[in-house]
């Protein structure tokens, strides 16, 4: 089968995609035949190796399994000894995060702990856009929860890949949503829904006087103390966080400012696939209450070049790869 690979950590350069051996399914795991994969800033983490401290989970040279992708939407080909919830012709999707991160190929070997069934009525390409980035936006969003409909929502990095996703769900709980980003990202947001855009170049939104009922924050750049600046009365802020220093300093800290400012300030304690979210993503899916935006989708013959535009900062929506 086709497949991308590579050798090292390094930028786009070092993935070519190569012949190797199609993967046969252990005990408890299934064959899929990929239908539709997607890139997501994490990948790019993965590739590049970065943060650093990462490659110990990772692999210190090059990265686990040689191989690369993140989200899967696919069809169930064989299944291993032992396994009874799955069937061959089963559409699943799921984020390989912790599954050896290799859905650009033609076939991935997973456990089926991490597949779910893709809902009726949600095709694979748009299933293929959610695993990683989408999962991240309503996790996200969990600790600021639940929006109620006409609060003011701020997200704080709007415009990449988990942005778009937040901005959607915000507005499908009826909220008056403002997406931070720069301005080349400004027709994003407003296609995702945003009310409100703001360019993080010349405006510091913890200097800005505005005040927000929830804060969704993607761009991980400001302190706890910084950003509770943001916040209305009562309100709620929840990180994404980029950096382990920032994740340390919104666990130990946040909690106290938020005390002591009358607010509540915390950030994500993410996990890939956790079925309930899937099952909840899959419902707005399926009811058109999210709509994934695609930038441009690529053959895996061109996913080096798929990958060069999303390290470029080209993509406005999510990179689609088609095996
Ligand atoms: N905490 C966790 O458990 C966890 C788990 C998985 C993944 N992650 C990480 O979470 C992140 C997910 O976000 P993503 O994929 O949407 O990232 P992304 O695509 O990089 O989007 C972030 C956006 O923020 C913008 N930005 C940069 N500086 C800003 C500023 N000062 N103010 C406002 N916006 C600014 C960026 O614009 P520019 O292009 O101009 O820089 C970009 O459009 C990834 O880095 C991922 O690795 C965290």
């Amino acid at each position: 089968m086709r497949a991308l690979q590579r050798e090292r950590y390094g930028g786009p350069e070092v993935l070519a995609v190569r012949e190797v051996a199609t993967p046969r399914p252990g005990p408890g795991q299934a064959l899929v035949r990929v239908r539709a994969s997607s890139l997501n800033t994490a990948d790019l983490d993965l590739l590049y190796g970065r943060p650093r401290i990462a490659r110990i989970g990772y692999g210190l040279r090059r990265g686990q399994s040689g191989g690369m992708g993140l989200d899967l939407a696919g069809e169930v080909v064989e299944v291993g000894e032992g396994v009874t919830g799955l069937r061959p012709g089963d559409r699943v999707w799921a984020d390989l995060f912790d599954q050896g991160h290799a859905a650009l190929a033609e076939y991935v070997c997973v456990s089926v702990v991490a597949l779910h069934p893709i809902p009726d009525g949600v095709s694979v390409a748009d299933a293929a856009t959610v695993p990683h980035s989408g999962l991240l936006a309503l996790q996200g969003l969990k600790p600021a929860g639940p929006i109620r409909a006409g609060e003011r929502v701020l997200i704080n990095g709007a415009g990449g890949c988990v942005g778009p996703f937040a901005i959607q769900l915000a507005k499908a709980r009826g909220a008056h949503v403002t997406g931070v980003d720069e301005s080349a990202k400004f027709d994003l947001m407003r296609t995702a829904g945003a009310d409100e855009v703001v360019d993080y170049a010349a405006v510091d939104i913890t200097r800005w006087g505005r005040r927000f009922d929830v804060v969704l924050d993607i761009a991980d750049t400001r302190g706890p103390l910084a950003m509770r600046r943001c916040l209305a009365p009562g309100g709620r802020y929840s990180l994404i966080a980029r950096r382990l220093g920032s994740f340390a300093s919104y666990v130990l800290f946040a909690p106290l400012v938020g005390r002591l400012t009358g607010t509540r300030m915390g950030t994500m304690f993410w996990k890939p696939n956790p079925a309930e979210y899937l099952a909840e993503f899959g419902t707005l899916l399926a009811s058109g209450a999210v709509r994934p935006i695609v930038d441009s989708t690529w053959s895996l013959e061109n996913a080096v070049t798929a990958f060069e535009h999303l390290d470029a900062g080209r993509a406005r929506g999510k990179v689609l790869v088609v095996p």
